[in-house]
């Protein structure tokens, strides 16, 4: 029987006043006990979403700083070095985290998830995106963000360059042979060479290959770009959903795009997001929900809206009328359409919409006991929209621990969900092939 894959979101909680919330965006334990519930729950991977600079920006640009008192995500730690810290304390569980192809060089980015790959024995995975925050572009020595199009042609070709630094080496390539004194095998060094419009770069990587050929590649952009992008060079693919006909639509789209690249669509998992509220009874749970839609005041709630304005500036808007129509983002494109769907679909005045979108973040929202949840996701997986779900905690670990001890077991009985651990690398878990080094003929050729 087909069973869903199950992703634990973590960026820094809004709901950071919630009781029990732990500070997971600065206090490493934190995000060891997160992993560690995870874990307990089979889950295949903990997801660090990420962004290199204070969110929200505009409110630094809009001489109103003091609104940033309450916004918990302007500070974190570096998800990389997380993550190669978080393989020591952690077994099985996949350690993905998102490194942008826009503000970043391959090489580094390379040998980084190579590294982590290698200390967690084939268990890191990069979520490839192409920066949905534009105030990164000021802390990389750019006036403005890129281009949407242009982004999308540059990480084309980084996924090139990560891919071929990845196989320099073949995978048996470092022999270390005391009688002989050979180290390498020099046959099976590749060095790269590249050079393209983006990028020059000679190689070799100067990490062996990793353990899973390469390590999990993720891609979260929802835009006709983006699904190609995924379609090629994706494993994992998150995405906001929040209709089942789009999210099997998406779904459709998305597998049918990868026969084009010689792929096979069982081979690329889509993972939808759900930001779920649980409670012993839906009442409990609608009043958790209404807890934490309250806690938001109007400006915080406001900047969740602004960042896909594409530079209008909503604060010159009355809060209680509806939304002006919105110059197209170079942000994100298929955010903003979702944006703007959501509030004429349900007629939300700018105000409301911020305080559903400052909770839901795009995603689909499901408030209610366990045994709901668990119907929710039972139908969207068998109906073809998704093949398992990424799992957004409103604050940490709580949630997740609800999740893990009342939502799992009733996946489980279902038949829809692990009961172990089936292999011992990500891809092993995820169900996706090993990728082969591309110069696995030539090398043998070689030699031969
Ligand atoms: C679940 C999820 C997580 C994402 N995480 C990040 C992230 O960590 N950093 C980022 O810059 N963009 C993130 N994105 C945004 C996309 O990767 C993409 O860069 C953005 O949406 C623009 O692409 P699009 O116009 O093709 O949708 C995320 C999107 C989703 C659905």
């Amino acid at each position: 029987m087909r069973q869903m894959k199950l992703t634990a979101f973590c960026n820094p909680p809004g709901h950071w006043r919630m009781p029990g919330a732990l500070p997971i965006d600065m206090e490493f334990e934190a995000n060891v006990r997160f992993a560690q519930v995870a874990e307990r729950g089979l889950m295949d991977m903990v997801f660090y979403q990420d962004s290199a600079a204070v969110a929200p920006a505009f409110y630094l640009s809009g001489g109103k700083a003091e609104a940033l008192a309450e916004a918990a995500k302007c500070v974190r730690l570096e998800p990389l070095t997380m993550l190669a810290a978080l393989a020591t304390v952690t077994k099985h569980i996949g350690l993905i985290s998102t490194a942008t192809t826009t503000y970043n060089d391959p090489f580094n980015i390379a040998r980084k998830f190579a590294t982590i790959d290698h200390i967690s024995r084939g268990r890191a995975g990069w979520n490839l995106v192409t920066s949905q925050n534009v105030d990164e572009a000021q802390n990389f020595s750019h006036d403005k963000h890129m281009d949407h199009s242009l982004r999308y042609e540059r990480a084309q070709e980084f996924y090139d360059v990560v891919t071929g630094l990845w196989d320099s080496w073949e995978d048996d390539a470092i022999i270390r042979d005391h009688a002989t004194g050979r180290y390498i095998d020099p046959a099976k060094l590749h060095v790269l060479n590249h050079v393209g419009k983006h990028f020059s770069v000679r190689g070799p990587l100067n990490v062996a290959r990793p353990p899973q050929g390469y390590p999990i590649i993720a891609q979260a952009g929802s835009s006709n770009p983006g699904r190609e992008l995924a379609a090629r060079t994706a494993d994992v693919v998150f995405t906001a959903q929040v209709d089942l006909a789009e999210a099997q639509a998406f779904y459709a789209d998305l597998k049918s795009r990868t026969a084009r690249y010689g792929r096979s669509p069982d081979h690329i998992k889509i993972m939808p997001g759900i930001r779920y509220v649980l409670g012993g009874t839906e009442r409990e749970a609608r009043d958790r929900y209404e807890m934490m839609l309250a806690e938001a005041s109007d400006d915080h709630a406001l900047a969740s809206v602004q960042r896909l304005a594409g530079g209008l500036d909503l604060r010159q808007f009355p809060q209680d009328g509806p939304l002006p129509d919105l110059p197209p983002s170079n942000a994100a494109v298929a955010r903003q359409k979702m944006l703007i769907d959501l509030a004429r679909r349900e007629n939300l005045s700018i105000r409301q919409l911020g305080r559903r979108f400052t909770f839901s973040l795009g995603h689909m929202v499901v408030v209610g006991t366990p045994e709901m949840l668990a119907d929710f996701m039972t139908e969207w997986f068998t109906n073809n929209a998704a093949d398992g779900f990424t799992m957004l905690s409103p604050y940490y670990p709580a949630p997740l621990e609800d999740f893990v001890g009342e939502v799992i077991p009733i996946l489980q009985r279902r038949g829809l969900y692990r009961s172990d651990y089936e292999g011992a690398t990500l891809r092993e878990n995820l169900g996706v092939p090993f990728r082969s080094n591309r110069h696995l003929g030539a090398g043998l050729a070689a030699i031969a």
